[in-house]
């Protein structure tokens, strides 16, 4: 039988890297899974494992100064994962020096429609006793298949030094075609960011393995070199159901409410508190919007830190015509306010808008004065929604696909917004006084407040 290259490539890989001894049926694709795969036009790279280890990602420990949380992916030949780890020298004696750390490794199968089912296993560990200010080197593997080495630099203490992250609303769709310059702009932009959020709709069908290929793809060896968070949107669920994939290819903090472990959690990076809110169970089961707002009230008011930055799906201020969220307002809002959270990162409606919010008596959004706390929506990817003229948004733009770096240090937060280009579009400071709200610096470039 003739089979396109990319198919006998694949096929030649997947047999030739094998460990000894097993046989071909053991390979996480079988010869008619790949088969109709590739009738069906799907990149088969991207969907099926292999034993070398694909879909390498670093994630935030919930007290990230001396961790980092590292997951990846082989096919069901591989039975265990090993992260190889050491300080990195100029040259390859660092080999000499190898920590070994075993990963706990899962079983996934999952099947997207009329495609044909992708078996994996899933490997997870922690690299702990990093010391801040040191350069490491890791890679992950088992066997004869094993990652390239990569170059990870544990930041310096967070005291007294600028910390900065990349924020990306909605990648969601055509995330290789087009949501892979944004990611690579950023990064280009600001290599040495601590770490990078993902505030939901990551892809658009929670269960497609190909789209998170994709998504793994675009961000290539960045993933696996600058750690990341991410808040579930509602593309990341199906019928309440979280993506199957969420869990096994992540390592998030497991310290929110029982029952939304990895979804609703907290990062706890010195004067910095970053927390996940799960939007969908917000929106669908009250049990757990009553649970989250508990869970958020306490944790500001028993281990607050001097910043706070909020990460949710669904915006508490939408930029889309004839959308609003008042119920996850009426719960939540006053929790922010209580607390002065600083920035609320969002993402869902498919545009860029941001502003400080105090509600008039008619339930009319306003733009408040120039303190309170910071509405963000944002859109990293291709797919756009209309912008609404609510006046809330100090700032606005359609049709544009955007990222942000953020930067605090000591009292003050940086805020910069780029388009996918690499323009400044908007940037302003934030600034911190004691039991006051924020004040806000605008520092928008000279062009029109909306586009
Ligand atoms: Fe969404
Ligand atoms: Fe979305």
């Amino acid at each position: 039988m003739s089979f396109p290259l990319n198919f006998n490539f694949f096929l030649v890989c997947t047999v030739l890297l094998a460990a000894p001894g097993l046989a071909a049926a053991q390979t996480a694709a079988s010869a008619q899974d790949l088969t109709r795969a590739t009738e069906m036009n799907l990149d088969v790279k991207l969907m099926f494992p292999s034993p070398v280890p694909d879909r390498i990602i670093l994630n935030l420990t919930a007290e990230p100064e001396n961790s980092v949380a590292v997951n990846w992916r082989t096919d069901t030949t591989v039975q265990q994962g090993i992260v190889e780890v050491a300080l990195a020298t100029d040259g390859t004696q660092f080999i000499q020096q190898l920590r070994k750390i075993t990963a706990t490794t899962e079983y996934l199968r999952t099947r997207h429609e009329q495609e044909p089912a992708v078996s994996a296993h899933y490997h997870s560990a922690v690299i702990d006793g990093l010391t801040p200010g040191n350069v490491y080197v890791y890679r992950v593997g088992f066997g004869n298949g094993w990652s390239e080495w990569f170059q990870y630099r544990m930041p310096e203490s967070t005291r007294g030094r600028p910390l900065s992250f990349l924020y990306f609303g909605d990648a969601q769709n055509d995330v290789k075609s087009h949501w892979s310059r944004v990611i690579r702009e950023a990064y280009k932009k600001m290599p040495e960011v601590d770490f990078m959020l993902h505030a939901g709709d990551l892809i658009n069908r929670h269960d497609h393995d190909i789209e998170w290929g994709e998504w793994f793809q675009a961000g290539s060896f960045i993933h696996a070199t600058v750690p990341s968070v991410m808040t579930p949107g509602n593309h990341e669920y199906r019928n309440v159901k979280l993506s199957p994939h969420w869990r096994p290819q992540y390592n998030l903090p497991l310290n929110g409410p029982k029952g939304l472990e990895e979804t609703c959690y907290q990062v706890n990076y010195h004067d910095l508190k970053v927390v996940s809110l799960d939007a969908e169970q917000i929106d669908e089961t009250p049990y757990y919007a009553q649970k989250q707002a508990q869970w958020l009230d306490s944790i500001l008011t028993h281990d607050a830190r001097r910043w706070t930055v909020l990460t949710i799906h669904y915006p508490f201020y939408s930029t889309k015509p004839n959308r609003d969220n008042l119920e996850l307002r009426n719960r939540f809002k006053p929790i922010l306010d209580k607390h002065k959270v600083d920035i609320v990162l969002q993402g869902h409606d498919h545009a860029y808008g941001r502003g400080m919010v105090s509600n008039s008596p008619s339930g009319q959004n306003r733009r408040a004065q120039l303190s309170g706390t910071m509405y963000v929506v944002s859109v990293s990817g291709p797919k756009m929604y209309n912008l609404s003229e609510d006046p809330w948004m100090f700032r606005k733009a359609g049709n544009s696909q955007m990222f942000q770096i953020i930067t605090i240090q000591d009292n003050q937060l940086l805020y910069n917004a780029y388009t996918a280009k690499g323009e400044l579009y908007d940037s302003f400071i934030l600034r911190k006084q004691k039991g006051e709200a924020n004040t806000l610096v605008n520092k928008t470039p000279n062009t029109p407040e909306k586009r």
